[in-house]
């Protein structure tokens, strides 16, 4: 599994309903990683970028939700169900938010595509700490308005 995330250097990555910055770009490079692949999302992620991923396959967890009754779009109560489910889909899966997400799918993660968007930014929910020892950077991109990174885990 990989994480993928854009954050602010002080690891924020929302704000209400959406992110603080607003950088076509590296949403662009987003939509393209995750195009034609499996994408894990929060309840609350799928409800503000679900409809922007038209040819992924997308897992939702929920306790609450509904099935949409929308193709390649399936929603599991738990955690454990929704990997299990997004590994049965053959393809690559990427765990997209939000905050609630990263925290439980990090230790399912192999690899992080995490891209730092450049200035200074508040929100209300924040990627979570993580141990640098434990990964290593194998690939850094300066962007315009962004670094993009890829960890994987040693
Ligand atoms: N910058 C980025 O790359 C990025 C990416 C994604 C999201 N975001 C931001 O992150 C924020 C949303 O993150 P969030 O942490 O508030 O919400 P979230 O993780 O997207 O969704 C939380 C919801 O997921 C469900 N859930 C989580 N763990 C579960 C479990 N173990 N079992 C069953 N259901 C579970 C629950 O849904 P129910 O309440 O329905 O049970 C929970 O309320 C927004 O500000 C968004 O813009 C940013």
């Amino acid at each position: 599994m990989i994480l993928i995330s854009a954050m602010g250097s002080n690891r924020v990555i929302g704000s209400g309903a959406g992110m603080p910055w607003s950088v076509p770009e590296e949403y662009a490079q987003f939509l393209s990683f995750v195009r034609g692949q499996t994408v894990l999302f929060g309840r609350k992620s799928y409800e503000i970028f679900g409809a922007d991923l038209e040819d992924a396959r997308i897992v939702i967890v929920s306790r609450s939700m509904p099935d949409p009754g929308r193709p390649g779009v399936q929603v599991c109560g738990d955690l454990e169900q929704a990997i299990t489910a997004a590994r049965a889909t053959g393809r690559t899966v990427y765990s997209a938010g939000g905050a609630t997400i990263y925290q439980q799918t990090m230790p399912h993660a192999e690899a992080m595509y995490l891209s730092t968007i450049k200035g200074d930014w508040s929100g209300d929910a924040y990627f979570p700490e993580f141990d640098e020892s434990e990964w290593r950077v194998t690939r850094e991109e300066d962007h315009p308005a962004f670094v993009f990174r890829i960890h994987e885990r040693r």
